[in-house]
């Protein structure tokens, strides 16, 4: 039994997707949130720079005390949770886009991957793609301008639209019956892109899948929280705005805590 609290990071606000599935999933545990929408969107940064920010972020979490680190960020785990697992000795769960269920389950042979540079560059994104999908033709989209409009809180303006005609049409023309969200930031545009979508195209994301991945580490090394312990903590430090922090935040029901850091 383990009450250290889990850390999580993103470039911003998008990993507060993956935050809620985790709390679904493990409903004991505590949970120290990083936005580090001040120097979103990492998507667009040189693989050093994400590295740098990636380091920085998990130095703070360890000054959190947390037991184990979600990288709740795609383009923050292709480019460093390598160098993170091999400098830190804490668990690092990554988030990498579910190509797999959408390769096994799609009827047409083509899906469509929306993702930003930094992830659809990788090598990590190269090889999973390649392990996962052999023999279905893979359509690679880069989403560029999605996140800042996201952290702008801008997910219904006109200019959103005409990115995400601008991105999906041309996978619909080519026959995509599932789309994998690569990013963190994107299951808030699911609305969005249902509405553009035929009905028949599946949308995946990852959220359930990292929740049970961290389920299954904390229980593998003996440090899940005790259950029922009512002492459950929920903090999130964003270096940016925390009302819009708090506009992703509105579903949530428990008690949590938003503080504004330079960091
Ligand atoms: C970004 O900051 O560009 C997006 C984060 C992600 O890839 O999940």
């Amino acid at each position: 039994m383990n009450l250290q609290p889990i850390g999580i990071f993103d470039s911003g606000v998008g990993g507060t997707s993956i935050w809620k599935e985790l709390r679904r999933t493990l409903p004991d545990e505590s949970m120290v949130y990083l936005a580090d929408s001040a120097n979103a969107p990492y998507g667009e940064r040189s693989p050093h720079e994400i590295l740098k920010l990636c380091i920085k972020n998990t130095e703070l979490l360890l000054e959190k005390d947390c037991k184990l680190i979600v990288v709740a960020c795609n383009t923050a785990t292709t480019n460093a949770i390598a160098y993170l697992r091999d400098n830190y000795s804490l668990p690092f769960i990554g988030i990498e886009p579910a190509i797999k269920p959408a390769a096994l389950n799609t009827s047409s042979g083509v899906i469509g991957v929306l993702a930003t540079r930094g992830t659809l560059s990788s090598e990590l994104f190269a090889r999973t793609s390649g392990n996962f999908a052999a023999g279905i033709r893979v359509i690679e989209q880069f989403g560029d301008g999605l996140v800042p409009l996201i952290e702008a809180g801008k997910i219904h303006s006109e200019e959103m639209t005409i990115l995400l005609h601008q991105y999906l049409d041309p996978m619909i023309e080519k026959g995509i019956d599932h789309l994998v969200l690569g990013c963190t930031h994107y299951p808030y545009l699911i609305d969005r892109m249902k509405s553009i979508l035929p009905e028949d195209v599946k949308i995946i994301d990852s959220g359930q899948a990292v929740a049970r991945q961290t389920k299954r580490v904390l229980e593998a090394q003996n440090a899940l929280a005790p259950a029922n312990d009512n002492q459950v903590s929920l903090k999130f430090y964003t270096n940016a705005d925390k009302e819009l922090l708090r506009s992703f935040l509105n579903d949530v029901n428990d008690p949590f805590e938003i503080i504004e850091l330079d960091f």
